[in-house]
């Protein structure tokens, strides 16, 4: 059947992360701190999922393995088929914190991200301008960090983040710092490039609704040292918006503050 023989020549999508029983414990003050009870996940090539869990109960700390900055106790995570050994340029992450170079323009700090990665100096730029005008902003690439508002700030992060071209997008509470306004159309934004990308994301939220209108999965994590104790599949079309929610909505928000008011009680 010709519709099969494609099927088997095609490459296999990118951005394929699977975390298997990992595993973190820190040394505090001599003392063995578990960060990380062994999980197990797999995140599929191009889909979008949020993680949501009591504080502390070690979200970041499994995003810091799968990016590659914190080593694993026990277990393994690979992308795409490779063990996760330090950071790469297939791994792209984004934090609450923008931390922009104050003293570089906005493509100066794109570009600068994309220096580690060995890209020649012509291609950096091209690169940067390009994730500029991706996230909304164009023709702003020689304005300084100061002279742009906290959403146009986030925006460049975004952009740094993305012009690597990564295969898999981890955000750590990525927009938990903006007003509810820029907040949103922050997400829209997110959402306009995940679909055209179709990029793996892993997005850490506190915000119930956020993980609603965003994530195709919510995966929800107990107290330290977190687990994963629910998986909810999110079904409802897109485009959403709290505005205009349905009843599975509505349940799925139910079930979550159920199981996040029981998971914070663990302590
Ligand atoms: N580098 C480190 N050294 C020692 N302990 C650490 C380190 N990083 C994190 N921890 C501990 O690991 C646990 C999990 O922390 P983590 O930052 O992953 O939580 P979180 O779920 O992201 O919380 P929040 O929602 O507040 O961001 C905490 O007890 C924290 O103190
Ligand atoms: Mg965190």
């Amino acid at each position: 059947m010709s519709g099969m023989a494609v099927a088997e020549n095609a490459a296999p999508a990118l951005g394929d992360v699977l975390v298997r029983l990992a595993e973190i414990v820190f040394k505090q003050k001599g003392r063995d701190v578990q960060a990380l009870a062994p999980i197990s996940l797999r995140l599929e090539p191009g889909s979008f999922t949020s993680l949501i869990g009591p504080s502390g109960c070690g979200k970041s700390t499994l995003l810091n393995a799968i990016a590659g900055f914190t080593p694993l106790t026990s277990g393994s995570i690979r992308v795409d088929e490779s063990e996760v050994a330090g950071a790469s340029p297939r791994v792209g992450v984004m934090f609450q914190q923008y931390a922009l170079f104050p003293w570089f323009t906005a493509r100066g700090n794109v570009e600068f991200a994309l220096k580690r990665f060995d890209m020649p100096s012509a291609q950096r730029r091209d690169a940067a301008l390009k994730a500029l005008a991706e996230v909304g902003l164009e023709g702003k690439g020689d304005y300084y960090p100061g002279q742009l508002s906290g959403g146009m700030r986030q925006r460049v992060a975004l952009a740094r983040t993305l012009a690597a071209r990564p295969n898999v997008l981890l955000m750590d509470e990525p927009f938990g710092a903006l007003d509810a306004q820029t907040r949103l159309s922050m997400q829209e934004l997110l959402l306009v490039i995940w679909e055209m990308r179709r990029t793996t994301v892993l997005f850490i939220t506190h915000d119930i609704d956020e993980a609603l209108v965003l994530s195709d999965r919510i995966l929800v994590m107990s107290a330290a040292p977190g687990r994963i104790v629910d998986e909810i599949a999110v079904s409802s079309p897109r485009p959403r918006s709290v505005e205009n929610i349905d009843d599975a909505y509505i349940a799925n928000r139910s079930r979550m503050l159920r199981l996040l008011r029981s998971a914070d009680n663990t302590h």
